[in-house]
C-alpha cells in the first residue's frame, strides 16, 4: 500500500485547529501507514518573524509532496506596503508557482443543514463551481499600478491555454456526475460578462470551443450578476459552473451560504501534478485559539484530498475513504447533537472531529 507525503501548512488564526482536526480525521479514515504528514512553517505571523510568508524550505517540501493540506493564512493589520495581505500571498504563490488552475468548490447541502433559501432540501442543491485559479483579475496580483496615490489600475487577464484548460476540466468534471438535481442533465454554466467586456466574451468564445467536443454535457450561460439570483432561485438547475478568477472569488462565497456557510465549504485547488486543499474560510482571527471553530471545511477539503489522490494513483481504497469521510461528517449532522457554531449548535472543534472520527470507527 502506498504512502502519501501530505505537505501540511497549519497557518494563522483557526488554522492550526481545524488543520489538526482534518489530520486525526484522515488518519481514522485511512490509518496511520497511507498518510505522511509533515508541519511546514508559511503564514503571517511565520512572516512577522522571519520576513518570509512562504519559507524556500516549505515550498520546496510542497513542490515534492503528494498533496498540500493548509488550514488558513492571514492576521489583521500585516500587510505590505502596498496595502495587500501577507498572509493571502502564501496561498497565491502556491496557486501560481505550482499552477494550479482549476479551484473546485462543491456546493452540496448536507442532511441536518438548514438552507437560508426556503424549502430546499437535501439533494436538490448539488453542484460545483470551478473557479480559473492562476489569471483573471488576481493575475495582477503585486502588478497593479498606484501612481502617485491619485490613480490604481490592475489588469484582467483571459489567456487561451487559461480557458482551454478549466473550462474541459469542467466538462470532464460534468462527465463524472450525474447531472443537474433538476433534470439529471450534465451541464457547464459559463459565468461571465461576455455581453460588456471582450474578455469576458473571450473566455466564452473558448468555452464554446471546447464545449463542441463535448456533445453529452449541455453548455450554458449566465452573465456573473444574473447567477448571483439564479444560484438563489434555482440552485437545483446547476452541475457545474466555470467563472474567472475573482468572478469564481465572489460566487462561490454566495454559494456557500446557500448551503450552511464558509464554516462547510471545501475546496480543491488542482493543477496537472499538484493539489492543495483547505477550507476556504480565512484565518477567522477573532474565535483563534478557542475551540470554536468549525473543522468541517477542512474535513471535506481532506475528503476531496483522498479522492484527487486516489484518482491521480489509481488507488481505489483511498477514493473509498473519501467517500467513508463524507458519509461520516454527513452521519454527523443528521444526527443534530454535534453542531458546529456556525450551524446553529454549540459544539466545539475537538467535539465535532471526535464525533467524526466515532462515525468512521463505526
Ligand atoms: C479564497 C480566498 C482567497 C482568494 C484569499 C484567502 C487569498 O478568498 O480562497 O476564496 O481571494 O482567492
Ligand atoms: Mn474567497
Amino acid at each position: 500500500m502506498q504512502t502519501y507525503d501530505i505537505a501540511t501548512i497549519e497557518g494563522d488564526g483557526i488554522g492550526p485547529e481545524v488543520c489538526q482536526s482534518a489530520v486525526s480525521v484522515l488518519t481514522e479514515a485511512c490509518g496511520t501507514q497511507r498518510l505522511r504528514f509533515t508541519q511546514l512553517g508559511g503564514g503571517a505571523a511565520h512572516y512577522v518573524k522571519t520576513g518570509a510568508v512562504l519559507p524556500d524550505d516549505t515550498y520546496a517540501a510542497c513542490k515534492a509532496s503528494h498533496a498540500i493540506l493548509h488550514g488558513a493564512a492571514g492576521l489583521p493589520g500585516v500587510t505590505y506596503a502596498d496595502g495587500t495581505e501577507v498572509g493571502n500571498d502564501l496561498h497565491l504563490q502556491l496557486r501560481f508557482r505550482l499552477d494550479l488552475f482549476a479551484n473546485v468548490r462543491p456546493i452540496r447541502l448536507y442532511s441536518g443543514v438548514q438552507s437560508p433559501l426556503r424549502d430546499w432540501q437535501p439533494g436538490q442543491i448539488d453542484y460545483v463551481i470551478v473557479r480559473e485559479n492562476t489569471e483573471g483579475l488576481y493575475a495582477s496580483r503585486g502588478g497593479g499600478i498606484n501612481l502617485r496615490g491619485e490613480v490604481a489600475t490592475d489588469t484582467l487577464v483571459v489567456t487561451r491555454k487559461g480557458v482551454e484548460r478549466v473550462a474541459r476540466f469542467c466538462f470532464e468534471l460534468s462527465r463524472r456526475r450525474q447531472g443537474a438535481p433538476r433534470d439529471g442533465q450534465r451541464r457547464v454554466t459559463v459565468c461571465d460578462k461576455a455581453n460588456i467586456l471582450r474578455t469576458y466574451a473571450f473566455f466564452r468564445a473558448v468555452c464554446d470551443e471546447v464545449a463542441r467536443e463535448y456533445d453529452d454535457v449541455q453548455i450554458d450561460y449566465a452573465y456573473a450578476d444574473a447567477i448571483t439570483v439564479h444560484m438563489l432561485k434555482k440552485p437545483d438547475f446547476y452541475d457545474v459552473i466555470v467563472a474567472e478568477n475573482m468572478f469564481g472569488d465572489i460566487i462561490s462565497d454566495l454559494g456557500a451560504g446557500t448551503v450552511g456557510g464558509l464554516g462547510i465549504a471545501a475546496s480543491a485547488e488542482l493543477g496537472e501534478t499538484h493539489g492543495l486543499f483547505q477550507g476556504a474560510h480565512g484565518s477567522a482571527p477573532d474565535i483563534a485559539g478557542q475551540n470554536a471553530a468549525s473543522p468541517l471545511a477542512t474535513i471535506l477539503s481532506g475528503a476531496l484530498m483522498l479522492r484527487w489522490l486516489g484518482e491521480q494513483h489509481g488507488d481505489e481504497a483511498l477514493r473509498r475513504d473519501a467517500d467513508r469521510v463524507e458519509q461520516a461528517v454527513e452521519a454527523v449532522l443528521a444526527a443534530g447533537q454535534t453542531v458546529p457554531r456556525d450551524l446553529g449548535g454549540n459544539a466545539s472543534c475537538t467535539e465535532i472531529t471526535a464525533a467524526v472520527c466515532r462515525q468512521l470507527a463505526r
